[in-house]
């Protein structure tokens, strides 16, 4: 009777045990939890807290390019100017989830101004602008701002209006005149007396004149390094058809970048985590370190080794952006690409002919390896190899451009998530139109023999990756 009773308290403390453990959530920790401090750590813990520091970095942290931005250039003046109708033609986007629930049913119904600038200051503050970060004296006044990754690297799904809608971090802003925006600040001067190391008779006037030549989606990152401006040839599918194109280039994907080594559309810069140094520091103005010093060729980057942009140097107390460099890289590693759905963005038969084609006649898998899309190693190739004009090559240490990779390249034929007036473009520098103009570049420049049908079968595999 005695060991019935133990045996039955001993279940009973066991079911209640296992009823606790039952109510511990098993939900990943939020962002602003501590890293895990086990003297060994776990992988997967310390992975899902980079991830998710690495999101809010993305997102919302400016590296302190306020003071840039706003203080030094005033690009908050222009923001407090726009209305929110402007805001979303100049490719600015909305993310829906920042707003009241209620305020989202207006903007559906057209109920709210969009021609006020009062309005997208409360936007800003909303934190809603994407990659657009707003300080504030008192309740509203709007004192600085300063950008994030977002802004170009991130895109909504148009859900609520066209512009606004949920985020998707990663893909390209293929709407954006960062151009545009740039040319509207009250002080220029900043960006005058950097381009002004490569070429002193420079004006503001010539410096606008640049900045409103890029259009929708693209940037020249390369551009306060060496101050070239422009590509003296423009290549349309190909063949030259004019002189003297900006040279910005597209935004890319920051998505399915995880498994291969050189990035950007040039070779020779590096990884994922060296260009997010170097942007963060040398492009948004963020306070940080970097060091390359390969800036110091003056021949190559007159600006860059003029003004040490090689040797960018700031104390570990005062640096905001170093210590972020783990999570944010860990976070586009782990962006996956856009995944395309068989029958509606691409025709499963026509891709599966095509897939044949690509690692067989077309020979595109020597360079784009399947499934990483570009070579294991180092992925880039010298311009002669390519049979393209070495403009845009001869702007990075390599001299080379690197293998873009291609998956997720559906997003941009289709023109998802974009202004169908920025649909398509590819290639660095947006020189064919659509996939079917870069196939019969390849068809021209590598003697391939493609039948009509083998290029469109061959666009329906490139769909299907
Ligand atoms: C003003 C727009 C702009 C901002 C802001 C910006 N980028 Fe970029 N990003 C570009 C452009 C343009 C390129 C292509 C540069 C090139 O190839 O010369 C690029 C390239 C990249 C690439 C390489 C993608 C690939 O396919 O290899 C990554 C990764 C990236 N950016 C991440 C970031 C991160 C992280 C931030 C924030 C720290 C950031 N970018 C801020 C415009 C921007
Ligand atoms: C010699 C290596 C090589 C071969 C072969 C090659 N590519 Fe490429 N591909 C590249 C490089 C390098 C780029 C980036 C060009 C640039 O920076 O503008 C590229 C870019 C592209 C792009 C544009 C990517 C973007 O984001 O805009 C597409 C599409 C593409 N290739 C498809 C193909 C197809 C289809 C074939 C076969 C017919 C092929 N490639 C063969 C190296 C190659």
């Amino acid at each position: 009777m005695k060991r019935y009773t133990v045996a039955l308290l001993a279940v009973m403390a066991l079911c209640l045990v296992l009823a606790a453990l039952a109510l511990i959530p098993a939900t990943p920790k939020p962002a602003t939890q501590q890293p895990p401090s086990d003297f060994l750590g776990n992988a997967q813990e310390h992975a899902r807290y980079l991830v998710s520091q690495g999101q809010q970095i993305f997102r919302f942290d400016t590296f302190g390019d306020e003071a840039f931005w706003g203080e030094q250039l005033g690009l908050h003046q222009v923001v407090a100017s726009l209305s929110p109708r402007q805001a979303l033609e100049l490719g600015l986007k909305v993310d829906a989830e920042a707003l009241p629930p209620a305020l989202v049913e207006h903007i559906k119904h057209g109920e709210v101004n969009l021609d006020d600038p009062a309005v997208t200051v409360q936007l800003v503050q909303a934190n809603a602008v994407l990659g657009v970060v707003g300080f504030f004296d008192g309740d509203s006044r709007l004192r600085s701002v300063g950008l994030t990754c977002a802004v170009c690297h991130a895109t909504v799904d148009n859900a609520v209006a066209f512009g606004i809608g949920k985020r998707i971090d990663g893909l390209a802003n293929r709407d954006l005149d960062i151009g545009a925006i740039i040319a509207a600040v009250p002080n220029l001067q900043p960006v005058v007396d950097l381009l002004r190391l490569a070429n002193p008779a420079l004006t503001a006037n010539d410096v606008r004149h640049v900045l409103l030549a890029w259009g929708p989606g693209k940037f020249d990152a390369e551009l306060f390094l060496d101050g070239k401006a422009f590509n003296p040839q423009q290549i349309t599918n190909g063949v030259v058809t004019g002189t003297h194109v900006p040279g910005a280039t597209l935004i890319p994907d920051a998505r399915g970048l995880a498994g291969h080594n050189l990035h950007t559309w040039t070779g020779g810069w590096g990884t994922v985590t060296y260009w997010n140094a170097f942007v963060a520091v040398n492009a948004m103005h963020g306070i940080g370190t970097f060091f390359d010093a390969r800036f110091d060729n003056a021949e190559q980057f007159p600006i860059a080794a003029r003004a040490g942009l090689g040797h960018v140097s700031t104390d570990p107390d005062s640096d905001q952006v170093t210590s972020k460099l783990p999570a944010l890289h860990l976070y586009q590693l782990a962006l996956p690409a856009v995944r395309p759905r068989s029958g509606i963005d691409f025709d499963p038969e026509a891709a599966a002919r095509g897939d044949t084609l690509f690692s067989g006649k077309a020979d595109c898998n020597r360079c784009h390896r399947k499934p990483l899309w570009t070579e294991p190693g180092w992925n880039q190739h010298t311009p002669t190899e390519l049979k393209i004009d070495d403009f845009q090559a001869n702007r990075a240490p390599g001299l080379a451009y690197r293998t873009m990779n291609l998956a997720g390249i559906f997003v941009r034929e289709r023109g998802l998530f974009m202004d169908s007036n920025n649909q398509g473009r590819f290639y660095h520098d947006g020189r064919f139109q659509t996939l079917l103009d870069v196939v019969a570049s390849y068809n021209d420049r590598f003697n391939l023999g493609l039948t009509d049908e083998e290029r469109r079968d061959l666009v329906e595999y490139l769909k299907s990756l």
